[in-house]
């Protein structure tokens, strides 16, 4: 069951207190992002110093690397409240009308998954951001006539997993786009060593690297490693995190040393010994490692393209060298070579 694995960057029921009391509140507790840190620190003193709202603001990038998190901190920066909402929970267009002109002057609103707003709704969104204003109709048919209401100055903040969904004219009306980076096993580090803390563990430097590789660049599923192995620690280490236990605790969990798992490794697998290697469209892949072909495409695929193990080429994926390697198995000759850093964020194939 994919929500119950723990190698999925989406939320699961039990994280979110966790998650919530391991959150940063402030810039500076901001893990890594180093460029839209940098960037967004002078926006923010900008607006501050004009007295004015930011300007709305897109973040993409795979589930758990930080949108939610960084949304809250810009609110808390600005000193502004934030209002949390979703794509999917805005059924019609009337509902986001009653969402705006209940906020107040300099209120972000923060729109997860805005991908998955209706044309119509997203309508309503249009000459909100653009002229801060609401376009009411009244009545209907020939008397109808349509009614223009001022808001208050308000900052979107808009977050998906996927631009490329994204319609254009919606993302044409934002001012900021920052696209979140995967961390490094450094800074996923200095997110374990945070979270360590304040959670109260006792840890070793090589038990919290030992954690930091396996978790596919993604904040989420470190902190979510580190629950696992805490419990470990607990009953066989005296609570202590050090690398055999960090160690155990991870291989317990089905996953390799590069944070692989079962469905990571049956992926590289279909792609090497069912299609020798590719290139394989992403449903064809689906399909004979029976998870779907989102889920394969924003958890799975993001951090094997960050490892450089497939690339994304216009007839499908195809498996690297590396890939062969890590899998113990031998590449053809005239393979693809170590792929460079591909972008995820292209959507050129679909
Ligand atoms: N830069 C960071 N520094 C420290 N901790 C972070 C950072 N980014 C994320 N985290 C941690 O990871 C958790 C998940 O982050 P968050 O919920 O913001 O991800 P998200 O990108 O919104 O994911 P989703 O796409 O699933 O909504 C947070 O609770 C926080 O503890
Ligand atoms: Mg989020």
């Amino acid at each position: 069951m994919e929500s119950e694995r723990i190698m999925t960057s989406g939320v699961h029921r039990e994280d979110g207190e966790i998650e919530l009391s391991l959150r940063p509140k402030a810039l500076r507790d901001y893990v890594g992002q180093a460029a839209i840190k940098e960037s967004l620190s002078i926006y923010i003193k900008a607006a501050l110093e004009r007295r004015d709202a930011l300007d709305h603001m897109l973040l993409y990038g795979p589930p758990g690397l930080g949108k939610t998190t960084l949304a809250c901190i810009v609110a808390a920066e600005m000193g502004q409240n934030v209002r949390i909402t979703s794509g999917p929970a805005i059924d019609r267009p009337g509902d986001l009308a009653s969402i705006l002109t209940n906020l107040n002057a300099g209120d972000v609103l923060f729109i997860d998954e805005i991908h998955r707003l209706s044309r119509s709704v997203e309508e309503v969104l249009y000459p909100a951001m653009e002229d801060g204003a609401l376009d009411i109709m009244i009545g209907k048919g020939p008397t109808a006539r349509s009614l223009r209401l001022d808001l208050p100055r308000f900052t979107l903040i808009g977050a998906t997993t996927r631009a490329g969904q994204l319609s254009a004219p919606l993302r044409d009306r934002f001012g900021i786009t920052f696209r979140l980076q995967m961390y490094t096993p450094q800074e996923l580090a200095q997110i374990l060593k945070r979270s360590a803390d304040i959670l109260g563990m006792p840890f070793d430097e090589d038990g919290i690297l030992e954690i930091a590789g396996r978790s596919r660049g993604t904040p989420r599923i470190a902190n979510r490693m580190l629950k696992r192995v805490r419990d470990y620690a607990q009953v066989k280490a005296e609570g202590r995190i050090t690398r055999a236990v960090a160690r155990e605790g991870l291989d317990m969990l089905d996953v390799d040393g590069l944070g692989l798992d079962q469905v990571d490794r049956a992926v590289l697998a279909t792609m090497i010994d069912k299609f020798s290697g590719g290139p394989v469209g992403l449903d064809t892949l689906a399909a004979s490692t029976g998870e779907d072909a989102v889920t394969i495409e924003d958890v799975y695929e993001p951090y094997l393209l960050q490892l450089g193990f497939i690339q994304r080429t216009p007839r499908g994926r195809v498996a690297t060298d590396l890939a062969y390697r890590h899998l113990g198995r031998t590449a053809p000759a005239g393979n693809a070579p170590k792929s460079e850093q591909v972008r995820f964020f292209d959507d050129e194939d679909k």
